[in-house]
Parts: C-alpha cells; structure tokens; sequence
C-alpha cells in the first residue's frame, strides 16, 4: 500500500512508482525541459522579483535564483510548509544566504502587496485547485502592470482513457467502466479535470489580462505496459490525501467488481506496447 504523507515525499518518491528507471529518467529529463520552456516565455531580468507559486521542491525557483545572478528576489511560495522546509534545507547546505524568501501560502490568498511582482511562475499547481478562478485573480492582483504570469498545466480531461487502452471483449463490465471514467474525468467537482485550455483561457479574461498565449502541446509516450505498472497507476494518488484511480471507480462499483477490472485491464496491457497521449498548455499572460 503507498502511503504518501506529503507533497515532498509525493514529489520526491510516490510519482515515479509505475515507472521503470528509465522511464524515472526521461520523466526528470522533461521536467528540465518544461522548467526551461516556462522560463523562455517568462524572459526574467536583473533585478526583477519573481514568486514560484507551489514551489514543492523548488524545481522553478532554484533556477531563477541562479539565473539572478545575485540581484533581484526569488519568493519559493507554496501551501503546504513541508515543502519550503525542503528547499530550505537545501538552500542552507549551499550556504545561499540572500536573494530569496520563503512565504507559506495558498495560491488563492498571497500576502503579498498589490502591483509588487513582476513575474508570477507556477508549474502544475492550478490543477490541484478546484477554484481556479480565485488563483488567478490573485494572481493578477500582486502582479505589476505589464507583469507576466507564466505556468505550465497538464490538461487531464483530454489525457488518453483507460477504455482507449483496451477492448470491449476482455474487459469485464467494459461499457460501464467507459461510462464512469468518462464521468468523473470531466467532474466540475474534481480539481484535477474541472479545466482546459478554453476555461483557462476565460478565467484570464475575467481576472483582467489583457494579452498573452495559452499554447497547447500533446506529448505522446510509447512504451511496453507490465502488470506492475497497471498496479500502480490504479493505486497512487494524484496528490497527497486525494483518491486513487480505484477509489474514483469504487464511487461507482462495489469493491469485487472494481479489482476484477483492474485485474482484467492487467491481464490484456501486461506486455503490450501502448501509446499515451498527455496534453499540456504553456501559459504567459500579461497584466
Ligand atoms: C505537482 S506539485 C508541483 C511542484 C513544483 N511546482 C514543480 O514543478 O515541481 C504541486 C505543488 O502545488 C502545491 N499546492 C497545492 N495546492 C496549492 C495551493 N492551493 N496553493 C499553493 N500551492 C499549492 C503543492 O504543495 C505542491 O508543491
């Protein structure tokens, strides 16, 4: 049984489980990659203060501080104190001393002053807030004129469905369990799946941006599925404390029916080669 206690351990351990080393690799890989992506739209200068909100460890921050040079602010922000004791231990064993601060808060009420910031970061946090829109319109607040709010979000509602994996004749109960996925993936009550680029896209508007993208971009992944791996993507959290993909089922189904699908889903992907589509939106909008 995973048990994750917190967003460091999540972040540190739980989201690589149903990966192979390789996989854990790659995955490391792009987050650089998407670090880098985030931080070319944001085009941060000398002297600028900038706050990485849902910093977790620091994966943005760490780099802006290096990219200072020295001058200006990094502010690691994140919800949870677990995480900013994380990058502040790691801050202390590199004896850095200055040019950041450390602010426990949730995005949806930063204390932080009006028109104070000139960029705001984030990188997949909007997507564990259920009210987006109050995020957003706190964000927009701290922002100077003409600041810039940059962030990567993973778009799960359009990410490739177990049902798409397999087929109607090996699976157990099939149209029901299509049914059911396509219901909770697209829940107005679900943080995880209440959003995509066209409600971003509105939430912008209504929080006062006037300018700005929101670039789409699909990442397919191929590889050859194992019966571990299948385990695992139906019992790991998506965040600390929230269901797994089997608890989400057992809303629907009494426990026996919900572990013959799983076994049923292993059964038919143990050594077949998928391919996974994950869709994704790069955000710099402009105050
Ligand atoms: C998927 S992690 C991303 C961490 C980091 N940005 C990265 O790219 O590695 C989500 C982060 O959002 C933080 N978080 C969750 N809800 C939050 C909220 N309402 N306000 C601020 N941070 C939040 C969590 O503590 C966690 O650090």
């Amino acid at each position: 049984m995973n048990i994750c206690k917190n967003w460091t351990q999540w972040l540190l351990e739980t989201r690589f489980a149903s990966m192979t080393p390789e996989m854990r690799q790659q995955t490391l890989n792009w987050l650089q990659i998407v670090r880098d992506n985030i931080l070319v739209r944001a085009n941060i200068k000398p002297n600028q203060t900038i706050i990485d909100i849902g910093t977790g460890t620091g994966l943005l921050a760490f780099k802006v501080l290096e990219d200072l040079k020295g001058t200006g602010e990094i502010i690691f922000s994140d919800k949870f104190q677990d995480c900013l004791d994380n990058c502040e231990n790691i801050l202390k064993q590199n004896d850095v001393k200055s040019g950041y601060r450390l602010i426990q808060c949730p995005a949806e009420n930063i204390p932080l002053e009006d028109n104070s910031i000139d960029t705001a970061l984030m990188r997949s946090v909007l997507v564990h807030i259920k009210d987006k829109q109050t995020a957003i319109n706190e964000i927009y607040r701290i922002l100077k004129p003409k600041g810039h709010f940059c962030a990567f979000e993973p778009i799960i509602r359009s990410n490739t469905r177990y049902w798409e994996l397999t087929s109607p004749e090996k699976i157990r109960n099939y149209e029901k369990f299509k049914q059911a996925e396509n219901e909770f993936m697209t829940s107005e009550e679900d943080s995880l799946c209440n959003f995509d680029e066209y409600t971003l896209a509105k939430n912008f508007e209504d929080a006062g941006f006037t300018d700005g993208t929101v670039d789409c971009d699909v990442i397919p992944s191929n590889y050859t599925a194992t019966d571990k791996m299948v385990e695992e993507w139906f019992a790991t959290p998506p965040s600390p404390g929230m269901p797994t993909m089997k608890d989400r089922f057992l809303n629907y189904f009494d426990e026996e029916t919900v572990c013959n699908y799983i076994e049923d889903v292993k059964k038919e992907l143990n050594g077949k080669f998928i391919s996974v589509n994950t869709r994704s939106v790069y955000i710099n909008v402009i105050k």
